[in-house]
């Protein structure tokens, strides 16, 4: 008998050993065992999630602003994946294991940090702070990978005994880390205090915790937040020989400055006192997220910040001398809660609050749960741009709820929520004004489809497929506007009524789960086949091939039943009307002419910052997608008339800016080089640099190409300007510009 085990013993573990030569034998690479060979890239991850999958996190993060760090001792429950359907150990391809001692290599994605040590579970002690005297080293290594290294990473392989479900990362990033930015007090609000933030969508967070970093993986989590103000064991010098020191975190100026003073949010509900609780003279900040959530929505920011509630279960968080602006901007936010919770379902996440970051946050806004990040520059003065507060809460059902499964599908994160997002604001304001957003929108659309189609046609249907091309490259209007015209176009096909319950399906199936593109198909196959006669509608047979169209075809279908949906808005009719009525007020559009377009004839009564976009985009785009050019004259008369080049509406200022460039209006260029030094929201800087690598200039009454011209400029700003950006802003710029990209955060 005991001989009859060692043998089988030994011919399982060398059917293991062919089983994973026949693997290496598939892939053409080496053996994938720890340590040897390169780790396939799947899904922009290098996470084995077959094999192993994270349940949850426990997190004892210390941020150190003197050394830009953050320390992290990071417990994670794993489960064994041959647990979960009784499949033998070792049994789940590709079989990454250690074939000499039998333990399984879990392999997690991670980048710009380093690994100081990996123990069993309990190896962390929360009294101390630091390593239990009994913990378990595991043996770990940092493997190669077959991608791009600066983009993805490299995996983390980490020898898990079976009998481990918990395991303990220690580990430290490096100030380049990509998703964090390090700000001083100069570039925040008050001036006071530095301030980080994150930024982990799509694949960021695993330079700042070591994760699964894919979308398909869902977790809880719990974090405990220190702040430091000093390097550990008073001024240090890094590698460069500069020397940390507690000035280096508070900027120089005030000695005064404490830990205690900051605050700190994740994507979590925060325990106890929502300014931190005083332990020791330091203040620690508690967090759980008991809902499972992606990796792409972990986030942190820290700051010297104040919280106001805004209504039941809404409230802000912005700097002290912003938080009232905040406030008054933002008073619409409990009313949007819950119109959303009332068409789509009970909002999931317990609050729903929105933290102001500075100026450089390099997206309008970011879903995180519970505490949507969003730029200052929707603080116009008049609640004009809440709609982005409407898009991110949207997020919470789809996208943070049901969430895409492979960033190929990420039309279903943002195509849905643009959806929801514009119903949200129909509920609130009226059919009139999420139209106008409607057309914005298709605007929008219209003008990457212009490049794109000439440049990357197939990136142009709603399912992409992305290989190993950075997830980044899917973030383009198709995602957002051609996923939510196909919704629209269902929503007319089917009444709203009969849509709505097609939409409330989804996000309850998927609840905390996530969906494809396929399996989205399957279901609404499954909703026509179901309905059709009773709506009246043609048979699927019929609209399948155009769905397909939408889906896995280029551009945008022909408006019709199935095609491109009904999309008008009177509002913009008159905007209309009145630039014709600018347009033939003067002579041809050319400077030199002794006519010019005269300002004076436009009517603006009642004009939103909606209308100025719509104005200003007729202007500085023509109907033939080429760049519209004004007179110097022109330019002056609208600018002494409406005060473009003064505005403080971020979205005007950026359309002015753009029109100003290209018509070589330079009375503007003092305010644009303050706006692209300030403002790092990467929607706002990509057109500006764009337009000033596309510039003309004129000479003797007449335009002429200054392309090298412009490109200095453009570089010169930038070179200037990046060390107040984020990695993502900057690593896009530098492709624009064709400057190289350098290690971790892509400066
Ligand atoms: N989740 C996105 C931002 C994002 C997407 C960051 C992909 C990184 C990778 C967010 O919800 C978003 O869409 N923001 C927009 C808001 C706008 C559409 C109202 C933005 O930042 O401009
Ligand atoms: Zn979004």
């Amino acid at each position: 008998m005991e001989n009859l085990h060692a043998f089988v013993r030994r011919f399982v573990f060398l059917g293991l050993l062919l089983l994973a030569l026949g693997d290496v034998r598939a892939c053409g690479a080496r053996s994938p065992y720890f340590g040897e060979g390169a780790q396939v890239l799947q899904g922009h991850s290098y996470a084995n999630d077959r094999e192993f999958v994270i349940k949850h996190i426990d997190m004892h993060l210390k941020v150190n602003f003197a050394d830009k760090t953050i320390e992290g001792w990071v417990e994670y429950d794993l489960v064994h994946a041959y647990l979960l359907d009784n499949r033998k150990p070792g049994s789940v391809p590709p079989y990454h294991f250690n074939p000499i001692t039998g333990n399984h290599i879990l392999l997690l994605d991670h980048r710009d940090m380093d690994v100081l040590g990996v123990y069993g579970g309990g190896a962390y002690d929360k009294k101390t702070g630091s390593l239990k005297s009994k913990a378990k080293r595991l043996t770990y290594s940092v493997g190669v990978g077959t991608a791009d290294s600066l983009l993805f990473g490299k995996p983390l392989q980490i020898e898990v005994p079976r009998s481990q479900s918990k395991i303990v990362i220690h580990y430290k990033t490096r100030p380049s880390a990509g998703a964090l930015q390090w700000l001083s007090p100069a570039q925040t609000y008050d001036q006071t205090h530095p301030f980080l933030f994150s930024q982990s969508q799509a694949i960021l967070a695993r330079t700042w915790i070591p994760l699964q970093d894919k979308p398909s993986v869902r977790f809880t989590y719990s974090a405990e937040v220190k702040v430091v103000c000093a390097a550990a064991g008073g001024a240090t010098a890094d590698a460069n020989g500069h020397r940390s020191s507690r000035e280096d975190c508070i900027g120089g100026e005030d000695p005064d400055i404490n830990p205690t003073d900051f605050n700190v949010v994740m994507s979590a509900v925060k325990l106890g006192n929502p300014e931190g609780d005083l332990i020791l003279n330091n203040k620690v900040h508690r967090f759980e997220q008991k809902k499972p959530i992606p990796s792409y929505l972990m986030a942190i920011a820290v700051g010297s910040f104040g919280y106001k509630s805004l209504g039941k279960n809404t409230g802000v968080y912005a700097e002290h001398k912003l938080l009232d602006k905040a406030v008054w901007e933002f008073a619409d936010l409990q009313k949007m809660v819950d119109a959303a919770s009332d068409m789509f379902g009970e909002y999931a996440w317990g609050d729903y609050n929105v933290l102001v970051l500075p100026p450089s946050f390099p997206f309008g806004g970011m879903e995180n749960p519970v505490v949507t990040f969003a730029t200052p520059t929707i603080i116009a003065g008049d609640r004009s741009l809440v709609s982005l507060l409407a898009h991110e809460l949207a997020h919470s059902w789809s996208g943070n709820l049901v969430t895409n499964r492979t960033w190929d599908d990420f039309w279903l994160n943002e195509g849905f929520t643009v959806y929801v997002e514009s119903r949200i604001m129909e509920r609130l304001y009226g059919a009139d004004y999420a139209d106008m957003l409607r057309v914005l929108g298709k605007g929008e659309l219209d003008k990457t489809l212009g490049w794109m189609m000439k440049e990357s046609p197939d990136d142009s249907h709603l399912r992409l497929h992305l290989g190993d091309r950075d997830p980044d490259e899917g973030l383009t209007d198709i995602a957002y506007e051609k996923g939510r015209f196909f919704l629209m176009m269902l929503e007319q096909l089917y009444g709203r009524k009969a849509f709505d319950e097609l939409l409330n399906h989804h996000f309850k199936r998927y609840a905390f789960g996530t969906v494809t593109t396929d399996l989205f198909l399957a279901d609404l196959k499954a909703f026509h086949e179901k309905n059709a006669q009773t709506l009246g509608v043609m048979l699927w047979s019929n609209f399948e091939p155009l769905v397909a169209a939408w889906i896995d075809g280029g551009g945008l279908p022909a408006p019709g039943v199935g095609g491109f949906p009904k999309l008008e808005s009177k509002a913009f009719q008159r905007v209309e009307q009145q630039v014709s009525k600018f347009l033939v007020s003067g002579e041809p559009l050319h400077s030199g002419y002794s006519v010019p377009c005269d300002a004076s004839v436009i009517d603006t009564t009642g004009f939103t910052t909606h209308h100025w976009l719509h104005l200003l985009r007729q202007l500085h785009t023509r109907a033939d997608g080429s760049p519209g050019r004004l007179s110097r004259d022109e330019m002056a008369g609208l600018d002494a008339r409406f005060g473009f080049t003064q505005t403080q509406n971020a979205e005007i200022a950026c359309d002015w800016f753009v029109l100003a460039i290209q018509s070589d209006y330079r009375p503007a260029y003092q305010a644009m080089h303050d706006f692209l030094l300030k403002v790092g929201r990467r929607k706002f800087l990509m057109p500006i640099y764009e337009a000033l690598l596309a510039q003309y200039v004129v000479r003797d009454g007449k335009y002429e190409p200054a392309f090298a011209q412009g490109k200095e400029m453009a570089t010169e700003i930038f070179l200037q300007a990046e060390p107040g950006y984020h990695s993502v802003a900057a690593r896009s710029l530098r492709e624009l510009l064709g400057l190289p990209l350098s290690g971790g955060s892509g400066r």
